[in-house]
């Protein structure tokens, strides 16, 4: 069966009940086998890991670790896990993610539900999985200090994952994303950093960022990440915005827009931030990646690697396969030796 057909019947369903038969169905009925191997021209090495391919899965995917190390096997290079709080909490009111099947979007306003960080980690230490591995780290809603928060579930998880994504930018979390503001940010970051010292750790620290921020608030951002020599930054989380170019009837649901829509608004912030950091960040770039093209125009803006998460609900399981196929013919008609080579060739 085609998942053309198997989509129109997930349409029958609310959109989170087919989001857990989705998990259910990986956990019991897929089995991982050996990954196909990668061409070599999309192999990048990133923060000292090597990816044999710059697919991963977004965040909010896998909330609870239950199925991140099935993607291997359906070609994925890395998964990010969560985003996980300290404690557990089941998230704002039900209905609360919408598809727009018009608009090949979803809006969602789950506010972090997640099973929290110490059940999460003990699935994760009983688990075998030799890929990459991201946490995806946010403070609860009804945390007295976000910070606070974060330092915790940073503690928790800096020595079983390869790299920990800070969450400042769901816009479902009330106040979460006042640490786009620079002192606010540069606090953050600074405790974060001094914890990781003192657990003499050096794993990765990701900053996922809005794309909702004004373009003045870009060079006061990108001083933070570079004083404090952050080692990637993902752009970006979902949109509050661009309701006004969508079509489906619910495209006026409070919350955060992900999916086609996203592109453009991702890949010019990518360019933006691009610019000013060149490589010496490296940028995960996340919005409406869904076919080989759009993962080379992210490419081309300025990002190492690349996540997505609603192609994965409108094209299904076998997305990052289509997606390599294509991307590799699109960087040899390019001229690229490699992925690398194509990265930011947009933004000079
Ligand atoms: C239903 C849903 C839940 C999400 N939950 C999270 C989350 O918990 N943490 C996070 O950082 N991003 C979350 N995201 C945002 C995605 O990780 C990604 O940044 C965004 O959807 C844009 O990528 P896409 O267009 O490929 O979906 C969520 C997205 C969706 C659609």
């Amino acid at each position: 069966m085609s998942y053309q057909i198997i989509n129109k019947l997930i349409n029958i369903f609310d959109p989170e009940l087919s989001h857990s038969l989705a998990i259910f169905f990986l956990k019991h009925f897929f089995w991982s086998n050996r990954a196909d191997e990668d061409d070599a021209i999309l192999s990048v090495k990133v923060f000292g890991k090597e990816f044999k391919n710059p697919i991963g899965l977004a965040a909010g995917f896998d909330k609870n670790a239950d199925v991140y190390e099935k993607f291997s096997s359906l070609g994925f290079s890395f998964s990010e896990v969560g985003t996980v709080t300290p404690r557990p909490q089941v998230g704002n009111l039900k209905p609360r993610v919408f598809r727009l099947n018009e608009d090949l979007a979803v809006i969602n306003r789950l506010g972090f539900p997640n099973e929290g960080m110490s059940k999460i980690k003990s699935k994760i230490q009983n688990k075998l999985f030799n890929g990459i591995l991201g946490i995806n780290i946010g403070p609860n809603k009804e945390s007295t200090s976000k910070i606070k928060d974060y330092l915790e579930t940073f503690k928790n998880f800096y020595d079983i994952s390869d790299y920990i994504c800070i969450n400042i930018s769901s816009p479902n979390t009330e106040n979460l994303r006042d640490f786009h503001e620079a002192s606010n940010l540069e606090s953050l970051l600074s405790e974060l950093l001094s914890l990781r010292k003192s657990l003499e750790s050096t794993v990765p620290v990701i900053l996922k960022i809005s794309p909702d921020i004004e373009e003045k608030e870009i060079p006061a951002i990108c001083n933070a990440i570079l004083k404090y020599n952050i080692d990637g930054i993902t752009i970006s989380n979902t949109t509050v915005r661009l309701r006004e170019i969508l079509t489906n009837q619910n495209k006026n649901e409070q919350g955060g827009l992900s999916g086609v829509p996203l592109q453009d608004l991702s890949n010019n912030l990518i360019k933006k931030f691009y610019k000013i950091i060149g490589k010496k960040i490296p940028i995960i770039g996340v919005g409406g990646v869904n076919s080989g093209k759009s993962a080379y125009d992210k490419i081309r803006s300025g990002a190492t690697l690349l996540q997505l998460y609603t192609g994965l609900v409108f094209q299904g399981p076998f997305i990052a396969k289509n997606i390599k196929k294509d991307l590799v013919f699109l960087l040899k008609q390019g001229g690229f030796k490699s992925l690398e080579e194509a990265v930011g060739v947009d933004s000079k």
